[in-house]
């Protein structure tokens, strides 16, 4: 297990009041690498947890020993290595589980009262806002949370790399424009919080993915979703790092 707190995000008037809202800390669990953060809202000490799964017991002693009051669950997508502890994890809190509608549609699997979103939805944690990006292509309603400059991303987007898209649900086509709208919506200083530790670094700005992730390079959906389908998982391993653009795939 691997523990590390990444930077907070700031409030965005930029004055000498600028203030600390929230921290994020992010726990390595499970035999695929999985990341579960646990977002702090610096004020009230709110938390929620995204992605509950692998070792609930884990993710609780890290609350204890934090003073986290765990008060909500993010779902990124319902495949069952993101959500195998949501059920012990609910017996120890009484969380809010949120995800997307099309994502619990997907799933087929409602649990006791979620709330369903749709995307560009926010959620309040205490001070911290959240915003719920709909990111399809891995499943039908894959989200991302933004958080000011942090982005955790589930499987859409892993450093140097993104989610698969031959699963049930998935959909290459979505995935590219959904990476399409990443990269030119969001500031190149969003920082990416992935579902997985699958690269040489944990996490990465935009800027940086802009330059290396190869599923950021493709300007044409048919080369996309070739490299995505057929030539990515035979030519690349693990930890995955950077790839000039120009370099994916032979023309
Ligand atoms: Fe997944």
């Amino acid at each position: 297990m691997q523990v590390f707190s990444g930077n907070s995000t700031r409030a965005e008037e930029p004055d000498m009041n600028t203030q600390m809202l929230h921290r994020i800390h992010a726990l390595e669990l499970g035999p695929m690498a999985n990341f579960v953060y646990l977002i702090e809202d610096l004020r009230t000490h709110r938390t929620a947890v995204v992605d509950p799964a692998w070792d609930v017991p884990e993710i609780l002693a890290l609350a204890r020993e934090r003073d986290l009051i765990i008060s909500d669950v993010l779902l990124t997508h319902s495949h069952h290595d993101h959500i195998n502890g949501i059920e012990e994890l609910l017996r120890s809190c009484d969380a809010q589980v949120h995800l997307l509608k099309p994502e619990a549609q997907f799933w087929g699997h409602y649990l006791d009262i979620p709330t369903l979103h749709h995307g560009g939805d926010r959620i309040a944690l205490g001070d911290t806002e959240i915003k719920i990006l709909h990111t399809p292509g891995h499943t039908p309603g894959s989200a991302c949370y933004q958080l000011g400059d942090d982005l955790i991303t589930g499987d859409t987007l892993f450093v140097y790399g993104c989610g698969r898209c031959d699963l049930r649900g998935g959909d290459p086509e979505q995935m590219f424009w959904t990476l399409k709208d990443m990269r030119e919506k969001l500031a190149e200083e969003t920082l990416i919080r992935p579902g997985h530790n699958y690269s040489v670094a944990e996490i990465s700005t935009l800027r940086e993915q802009i330059a290396g992730n190869p599923f950021l390079h493709f300007d044409d959906l048919q080369r996309f979703t070739q490299y995505r389908m057929h030539y990515h998982d035979k030519h690349r391993d693990e930890p995955y790092g950077p790839i000039a653009k120009g370099q994916e795939m032979p023309a």
